[in-house]
């Protein structure tokens, strides 16, 4: 489909203007103001009023996540029709091997979980244990265009790694040019502190955030900056939540480490006065590293103002109602995790731009382009340039909305968000030229070193 956009108010990372786009074979094929086009146009969208950004990058999401209390809720399908109605338009999600099972054996198996994908797509591949083989199949993984890989402190017993499979991983990584993402939180010493809880009858969800501390998180930054030192790795820390870990990352990236920093919605609007009230109030908010305080969050809007943090993505993970109560007498069983994906960028809008936190540059940079750079996509995505992908969000500042789990896209009957008052929202999304609703299948995206 060939599509023309007229006097829209362009927005990229690095500078702001008005003029039209022409989109051809799913590539943005001109920008300007007064474009030669000598090819058939399908349609025309009068932008005027309207800003044009680079389609939303999600890096962090977790559709079809199997736990013991079943899948997370969204799977590829009708959470990247979610993503999609938000303005995100390609998704980074995760491939979690069995024990026993190869990485590309657990990587081609995600791909056919992945198909029905709306939005295109790639994995971070998870090492949960180091053999003989491991090296080898993340090399395998490089070569099929997967460059990251994701480890966790956490969830030890599940898919937490310990500290010696950690530093071959980030070896076997750096020494390829990959790229390790983390999830910080010591998971033994988190671990010892819930099953305190549990034998003292403490058990309700405020418990799951009393046993996952700040300074916990903090420590496995620490620790892992030093090992990824070590090994001369690149790392990524995901879900960044309070301001003792920030204060360390800002001081290892000065140092000239490479390491970036990626913190999530919920980190920046929503706090831990959540964890007060009954097991159905709170529940929804079992999630980790656990709601903050007020103070973090202040810490995390600057840490974007000043670049310390590269990236906002949601770690969409929603459970139902049925499979958080598993855990009504337990909160070590409450699977972990919500939804978000669907209201990053509205979120973003209303209470970072219209807020003066962030501005328009700052939301490509944090929601689209710097994903694009880190991640190996770039300027296929992230980009309003000519030969890029034609992904892009027309989006209209007029709009309002509350955000309600009686409204939603995301497949849940939970929402975090539940009540929040929004701004602004897609009046188009297109992605690989073709134009919401009509969009079809995503891509699996290669990517490169
Ligand atoms: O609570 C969370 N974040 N659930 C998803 C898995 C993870 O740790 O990212
Ligand atoms: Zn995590
Ligand atoms: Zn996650």
């Amino acid at each position: 489909m060939n599509i023309l956009i007229q006097n829209g108010t362009i927005v990229r990372s690095d500078k702001t203007f008005v003029a039209d786009i022409f989109i051809s074979d799913g590539k943005i094929s001109q920008i300007g103001n007064s474009l030669n086009i000598q090819e058939r146009i399908d349609k025309t969208i009068d932008a005027k009023g309207f800003y044009i950004f680079p389609g939303g990058i999600d890096p962090h999401v977790h559709m079809f996540l199997p736990t013991p209390a079943g899948y997370s809720s969204d799977n590829f399908e009708s959470g990247s029709n979610a993503a999609l109605f938000g303005g995100t338009t390609t998704l980074l999600d995760f491939v979690t091997p069995k024990k026993g099972q190869s990485l590309f054996d657990a990587l081609k198996q995600r791909m056919a979980e992945a198909e029905n994908s709306l939005c295109d797509y790639s994995f971070h591949v998870s090492p949960i244990e180091w053999t003989q083989k491991t090296e080898k199949e993340i090399n395998e993984c490089i070569k099929a265009g997967i460059t990251s890989f994701k480890v966790y402190m956490a969830y030890k017993g599940a898919v937490g790694l310990e500290d010696d499979d950690l530093k071959k991983v980030l070896k076997a990584v750096g020494k390829a040019g990959g790229l390790v993402t983390i999830h910080c939180e010591l998971g033994d010493e988190i671990d010892i502190l819930r099953d305190k809880f549990v034998s003292e009858g403490k058990t309700e969800p405020i418990y799951h955030a009393l046993s996952r501390p700040v300074e916990l998180e903090a420590k496995a930054v620490q620790r892992v900056l030093g090992f990824a030192k070590e090994a001369n790795c690149a790392i990524y820390i995901v879900h960044v939540s309070s301001k003792q870990s920030l204060d360390i990352i800002a001081k290892a990236q000065q140092s000239g480490q490479k390491v970036f920093a990626e913190t999530c919605p919920h980190y920046l609007l929503l706090d831990d006065s959540e964890y007060k009230g009954t097991f159905m109030d709170t529940v929804k908010f079992v999630l980790s590293p656990p709601l903050r305080k007020k103070e973090d969050q202040d810490a995390l809007w600057k840490n974007i103002q000043t670049g310390f943090i590269s990236t906002v993505g949601t770690d969409h993970c929603p459970f139902n109602l049925s499979q958080k109560s598993v855990g009504i007498n337990d909160f070590r069983k409450i699977p972990n995790g919500a939804g978000g994906v669907e209201h990053r960028m509205t979120l973003l809008y209303t209470y970072g731009i219209l807020e003066n936190k962030i501005n328009w540059n700052q939301f490509v940079d944090i929601t689209s382009t710097q994903a694009a750079k880190i991640f190996g996509l770039y300027p296929k995505k992230g980009e309003i340039s000519v030969g890029s992908d034609a992904d892009l969000v027309i989006w209209n500042l007029e709009k309002e909305n509350t955000i309600s789990v009686r409204n939603h896209k995301q497949n849940c009957d939970l929402e975090i968000y539940e009540g929040f008052k929004i701004r602004g929202a897609p009046e188009f999304v297109i992605k690989g030229g073709n134009l919401n609703p009509d969009i079809k299948q995503g891509k699996f995206l290669k990517r490169k070193i």
